[in-house]
């Protein structure tokens, strides 16, 4: 998939985008900055490694800046909410992205809790209480400007509803998300804020390396109806759509990025 070519005409607007160092989170923000926005990055590790992102996106005239923090931890994410605040003054969009594969890959009957906490704490309820403390901002954000464009998009996985019991902590993190989605979309729904699921499929990044060549045999077999691996280009656009407010009247609205994984045929 080519990147993304659009006259940018920088703008105000700021998105955070959560584990944007690399992978499907770097598709992301270079595709946001492509709609003028002005982008934090962000992943657990220091920024290095992610200077060529900061720059190409600041070549288009968009700000960028990282902020290094670990989402499953309370005072990392209230200091992230409040660095925002001092450094842009506002935050429109969060996309919640970030997220981790089971060190190991081990049956159901065998995993263990510790990877469970672990997928549960990253996965799941950073984001729940990242979004619940994005969301109060916002609320404030648009009691203040009721034309302030806010939306909240959370990256789950085809794993929100198809079970794969190798790392059932991953799938029941992303099935949490489904619900965190439905959650804040009702609740934040009187505030026109959007709340929208984003389902990638098999997407080629550091997370599936592993698993390479059984993804590259099962997609050549006919797993997925597009029969070519997503790329963080592919998530990247249908974030950017979204963002753009080019869904206004949805809301709690899950878009599949999955080269067609999701339809049953027969
Ligand atoms: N790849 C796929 O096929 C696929 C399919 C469906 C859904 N997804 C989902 O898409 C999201 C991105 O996946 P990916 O493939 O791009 O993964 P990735 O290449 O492994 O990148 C993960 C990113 O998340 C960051 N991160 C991990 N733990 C974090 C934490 N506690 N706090 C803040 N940032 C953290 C990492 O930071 P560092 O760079 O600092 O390590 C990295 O930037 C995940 O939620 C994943 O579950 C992926």
């Amino acid at each position: 998939m080519d990147e993304i070519k659009e006259e940018v005409q920088p703008t105000e607007v700021v998105a955070l985008v959560t584990g944007s160092r690399r992978g499907i989170g770097l598709g992301i923000a270079k595709a946001l900055a492509t709609g003028g926005f002005n982008i934090v990055l962000n992943g657990i590790s220091p920024p290095s490694g992610a200077e060529e992102a900061i720059e190409k996106i600041r070549s288009t005239g968009c700000r960028a800046e990282y902020i290094q923090s670990d989402i499953s931890v309370r005072a990392d994410r209230e200091k992230l909410v409040a660095k925002i605040d001092g450094q842009f003054g506002r935050l429109d969009i969060l996309v919640n992205n970030a997220g981790v594969a089971p060190h190991v890959r081990l049956d159901i009957l065998e995993a263990t809790e510790e990877s469970f906490d672990r997928l549960i704490n990253i996965n799941l309820k950073g984001p729940y209480f990242l979004t619940q403390a994005v969301a109060n901002w916002m609320i404030e954000q648009k009691i203040d400007d009721q034309h302030r464009n806010c939306k909240i998009i959370n990256i789950s996985s085809i794993n929100a509803y198809t079970a794969s019991t190798s790392r059932g902590e991953y799938c029941v993190s992303k099935a949490g998300l489904s619900m965190m989605t439905a959650l804040f979309a009702s609740r934040l729904a009187e505030y026109g804020i959007g709340v929208y699921e984003i389902r990638p499929g098999i997407i080629e990044t550091d997370m599936t390396v592993p698993v390479k060549e059984k993804y590259d045999q099962l997609i050549s077999e006919g797993l997925t109806p597009i029969k070519r691996w997503g790329t963080p280009e592919d998530v990247g656009r249908a974030v950017l759509a979204i963002a753009k407010d080019y869904l206004p009247f949805s809301t709690g609205e899950v878009i599949n990025v999955d080269g067609g994984f999701h339809m049953k045929t027969l």
